[in-house]
């Protein structure tokens, strides 16, 4: 059966169809009860929008700059593990597809190709790193990612310790690039490839020593957070729940944002995540002051359904729907997306 790749369609559905169990399981899994991974799309959908008439919407335009990246529509791919278990060409092709939808990749530190053969598929990419125990592997990261060419460093905070998840992969099943030198080395250096749980803002200002790129800091919720990231020196902050496969019972990332946009107050830009599944949910959060989504499991289940170009297919249908919704709600630019456009 030919797959419907649409935003907002049963995408998880059909790609539970195809892919198998344990990489379903793990894709889609949260975390504790699972009230986080449930609330955060519903959340979306309870703002309301305050269309505006008769503002001459003929043209309208989703494009935007992020951090000095032209993007088709102000929707990017989430830094997700192990693509492979999607595609046998896993991160390279999220990469094409991206690329050919004129988007940008966040490349999860876990990825299951190396950062130089996604490198090699074109598009302009950001790489997530955690900043592990051992401090010379997250340095020699930084500088590998920057040589291969990224354009930013996207440092993940909410994941000090990884949460069990009730879906864990075993042993890594594949043998990409050299991902599994990377990512499993032997029993004795298990612990120096954990997550450091002491990091603190200085992490920032440390990255920032290491790299000229930007740093963005990835699973903030609060406003005084993304205060102390900022004076730090990160370049943008990603108001994030991590999927809801961290911490669970979290405040819902739409609500999270307003009082982070508020603290950040234009300085860097904000972004946002977190069960982003229709156009009409872009446009929300861009009214309430995100610079842009990213986006997570739409993404895999695209990526399962038809690779590259389903990947490509996803990330244009969720253009195509902001710019029906922003023609609708009376904005042509990014500029008519204010917060009075939405309400509670
Ligand atoms: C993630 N996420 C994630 N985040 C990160 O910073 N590094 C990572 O390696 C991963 N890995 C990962 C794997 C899988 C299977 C999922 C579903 C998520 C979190 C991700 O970047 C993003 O915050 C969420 O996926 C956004 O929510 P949606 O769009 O999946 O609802």
């Amino acid at each position: 059966m030919t797959p419907r790749i649409e935003a907002g369609t049963d995408l998880a559905e059909q790609a539970r169809q195809v892919l198998d169990s344990t990489s379903y399981a793990y894709y889609s899994a949260g975390s504790g009860e699972n009230l986080s991974l449930r609330e955060a799309a519903e959340a979306w959908r309870k703002w309301r929008i305050l269309p505006r008439v008769l503002r001459d919407v003929s043209a309208v335009d989703t494009r935007r700059t992020l951090l000095g990246t032209d993007l088709s529509a102000p929707v990017v791919a989430a830094p997700t593990a192990f693509h492979h278990l999607a595609s046998p060409q896993g991160e390279i092709a999220t990469a094409r597809g991206v690329a050919a939808a004129g988007s940008l990749l966040v490349l999860s530190a876990r990825s299951s190709r190396a950062p130089e053969a996604v490198a090699a598929a074109g598009g302009p990419w950001w790489a997530q790193i955690y900043c592990l125990r051992d401090p010379a592997l997250t340095r020699t990261y930084v500088e590998r990612v920057t040589a291969a060419g990224a354009r930013a460093l996207v440092l993940t905070v909410d994941a000090p310790y990884v949460t069990p998840r009730g879906a864990e992969l075993g042993p890594l099943p594949f043998d990409a690039d050299d991902t599994a030198a990377r990512l499993s080395d032997p029993a004795t250096r298990t612990r120096a490839l954990e997550q450091d749980p002491a990091l603190t803002p200085h992490a920032i200002a440390w990255l920032r020593e290491l790299s000229d790129l930007p740093v963005l800091v990835k699973g903030v919720l609060r406003p005084d957070d993304a205060l102390a990231c900022v004076t730090a020196g990160a370049a943008g902050i990603i108001v994030s729940a991590h999927g809801g496969r961290q911490l669970d019972r979290v405040l819902p990332t739409s609500r999270a944002l307003p009082p982070v946009v508020r603290a950040v107050a234009g300085r860097v830009p904000v972004l946002v995540d977190g069960g982003v599944c229709t156009g009409l949910d872009v446009l929300v959060a861009l009214a309430l002051g995100a610079d842009a989504v990213l986006v997570g499991r739409p993404v895999l289940w695209a990526l399962a359904l038809a690779g590259e170009a389903g990947v490509e297919t996803l990330l244009h249908s969720y253009r195509e729907q902001l710019s029906r919704a922003m023609a609708l709600a009376g904005c042509a630019t990014a500029a008519h997306l204010t917060s009075d456009l939405v309400s509670a």
